[in-house]
């Protein structure tokens, strides 16, 4: 199956107009963290709104190797049950295939004092250090140690205290919070993350039982219960999809209706999005992007949320290659985020980097098709939204990343318009 995934491309002609409706669906990063705190209780644990993409059933093998239930109850709805846990550590290489695993090692701790996973995988954007997850287990009291390249974490007790993160780390602060539910008094995170994943996640563990404020600003405050329980909970809609289908309608000139947002989540991009030229409006769960006029350049910064993600700095370079004057990039939540650069360059896009995390990008220029190889998930979503706005076919292989956190992008894009095959 894997195979036949690697071996997947998808083939587009652009040129063509987007307009129509399309849904997002449940965020990827969102639901991994509410599977990993699916391993805190023995009850069942019901998650809604799941999206069905390649790194949620690879987490669920992941759960699945420590002996968790994971079972779709329909075509999106998860249901956990953790009653017995059968080892404290991971399956080595099913972690090694997505970062968000690692969160199983903070769950884990919480709910038998002791846990050990390898080094977890993911995409490769630049240095990925977990110092902030074993700081936050050690401000608990547990001892951390890596021994044959296997990290580790132990505690007779674990006990609330203040923890101060080097950086606000996103999975960092969700390995933090899902240790602290059940330890001893109370954890105040400093400098934690705020973005949505992270109060996502605090609403599941609330439900569960646990005690936690301030998620969604950078102090959060855990106080320890005794006993968390099972719960049903609707994953938040996925920002970053949203924003994909957004810059999809923006780049071919089209008009289109994205249903299921969070506006609230999604404010930078807004503005970035009108800043640029586009009309924008939002109501309810609902935004509508039309594309007009001219594109203007514009400067953008990825940076920790509420700043614009940079799991859309891909997607937003391949946007300003078609906007009027010299935009320029700056990456500063991962250092080596300016991959995908030189594919693009392919295509014909005028793009100078200085250094590894930044771009300046001069507009307009002519997209023509070319074969990109989609290096990650949202290099690879870039490269669909240029095949967009290209000249003639583009191919873009391995999209086995694309798969991994959107769910049918090929069959939303074509119900847009889009001349998209998947072969
Ligand atoms: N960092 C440290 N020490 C740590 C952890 C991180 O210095 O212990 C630094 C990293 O080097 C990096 C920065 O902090 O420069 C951001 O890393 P962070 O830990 O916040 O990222 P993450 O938690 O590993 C999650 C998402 C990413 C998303 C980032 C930033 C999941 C599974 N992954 O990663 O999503 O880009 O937050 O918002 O939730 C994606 O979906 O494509 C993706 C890569």
């Amino acid at each position: 199956m894997a195979l036949k995934l690697r071996e997947q491309t998808f083939v587009l002609e652009g040129g063509h107009r987007l307009s129509g409706t399309v849904e997002v669906g449940g965020s990827k990063n969102a639901t991994l963290g509410a599977m990993a705190a699916a391993l805190l209780v023995p009850d069942d644990c019901i998650l809604e709104n799941v999206p069905h993409i390649q790194d949620v059933d690879q987490m669920a093998l992941v759960l699945r190797s420590l002996g968790c239930i994971v079972e779709w109850a329909d075509d999106h709805t998860l249901r956990l049950n953790a009653r017995e846990i059968t080892s404290s550590c991971p399956d080595k290489e099913l972690v090694g295939t997505l970062r968000g695993s690692f969160l199983v090692m903070g769950a884990l701790l919480g709910r038998l004092g002791e846990a050990a996973c390898p080094p977890p995988g993911g995409d490769v954007i630049g240095q990925r250090p977990i110092d902030v997850h074993l700081a936050g287990f050690r401000a608990l009291g547990a001892e951390t140690g890596v021994v044959d390249d296997m990290f580790h974490a132990r505690a007779a007790e674990l006990h609330g205290s203040v923890f101060f993160a080097d950086y606000p780390s996103v999975l960092g602060t969700q390995n933090t919070m899902m240790a602290a539910a059940m330890s001893q008094g109370t954890t105040t995170i400093v400098n934690a993350a705020c973005e949505p994943e992270v109060q996502g996640l605090a609403r599941m563990l609330t439900g569960m039982g646990a005690r936690i404020s301030g998620a969604g600003t950078h102090t959060v405050t855990v106080e320890g219960v005794q006993k968390l329980n099972g719960a049903a909970y609707r994953i938040i809609p996925d920002r970053l999809e949203a924003g994909t289908y957004a810059i999809a309608a923006a780049i071919t000139g089209g008009e289109v209706e994205v249903r299921g947002v969070d506006p609230a989540h999604m404010q930078a991009v807004l503005a970035k999005l009108r800043q640029v030229g586009l009309r924008v409006d939002t109501e309810g769960d609902r935004m509508h992007v039309s594309a007009g006029g001219e594109l203007r350049a514009m400067t953008v910064q990825a940076l920790p949320y509420p700043g614009f993600p940079t799991d859309l700095q891909a997607p937003i370079a391949v946007l300003l290659t078609q906007a009027n004057g010299v935009s320029y990039l700056h990456e500063r939540v991962f250092d080596n985020r300016l991959g995908y650069i030189g594919e693009l360059r392919k295509m014909g896009a005028e793009v100078v980097t200085t250094g590894t995390t930044v771009a300046i990008i001069t507009g307009p220029t002519p997209l023509s098709g070319a074969a990109l190889r989609a290096l990650d998930v949202r290099a690879g979503a870039a490269f669909i939204l240029a095949g967009l706005a290209a000249r003639g076919r583009t191919e873009v292989t391995d999209i086995y990343h694309v798969d991994r956190g959107y769910e049918r992008i090929d069959e939303k894009l074509r119900s847009l318009g889009a001349v998209i095959e998947r072969v």
